[in-house]
């Protein structure tokens, strides 16, 4: 199998993260990753934003879990109120990726960007997993405030974040891929 197909293959979301702080070395490069993803119209309309703060995560955790509370969704309303359940597993880093709102496609900007990191992340054996809290926090007023200290370019706004860190977990196996998934036209 080629390299690129070793990493697709073996990247796992990871939730489990030590509590080493990722190097500085490997940081570049996952943000090189992200800022070498496709984007509409070759506008690169992205931004990523480094936290290793854990009070700017707990902030936005916390909102999103209020947020989860409130939703129509069994599965968010137990998140949201298990107290044990933190949205960024206490990773000693989150890239948030802010797209411009107004740009043409900004929510599958920042997801190719997300990607591109995820499985760089996977080639230097660091963990990640796509994370949305900070995405969703842009829906209320309480969160839009939270996302303001972030001093984010004017016009942009979280569409996701990556949960970085070494993994302290065993990688599961993926799950089996769906039947039926493809189509070739005659
Ligand atoms: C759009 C999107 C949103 C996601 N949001 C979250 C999230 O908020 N929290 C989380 O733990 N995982 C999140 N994930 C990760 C998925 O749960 C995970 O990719 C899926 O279960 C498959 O597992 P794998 O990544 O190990 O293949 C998200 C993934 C995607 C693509």
């Amino acid at each position: 199998m080629n390299e690129i197909m070793k990493v697709i293959k073996s990247r796992r979301s990871v939730r489990k993260f030590s509590d080493e702080q990722i190097k500085q070395e490997a940081l570049d490069v996952l943000l090189e990753a992200g800022m070498y993803a496709p984007s509409a119209a070759g506008k690169q309309a992205r931004h990523f934003t480094v936290v290793q703060t854990q009070q700017v995560l707990d902030e936005i955790a916390l909102e999103a879990k209020k947020i989860y509370r409130s939703s129509n969704s069994a599965f968010l309303q137990d998140l949201g109120s298990n107290e044990a359940f933190h949205p960024f597993f206490h990773a000693p880093t989150v890239i948030i990726i802010s797209g411009e709102i107004n740009s043409i496609a900004p929510n599958s900007d920042c997801a190719v960007a997300a990607q591109n990191i995820m499985l760089a992340a996977e080639s230097l054996q660091i963990g990640s997993c796509w994370i949305s809290a900070a995405a969703i926090i842009t829906q209320t007023e309480e969160g839009k405030k939270i996302i303001k200290n972030l001093g984010l370019p004017e016009g942009y706004a979280p569409f996701n974040s990556i949960a970085l860190g070494y993994k302290e977990t065993e990688r599961p196996n993926a799950p089996p891929r769906r039947e039926g998934m493809v189509t070739y036209l005659p």
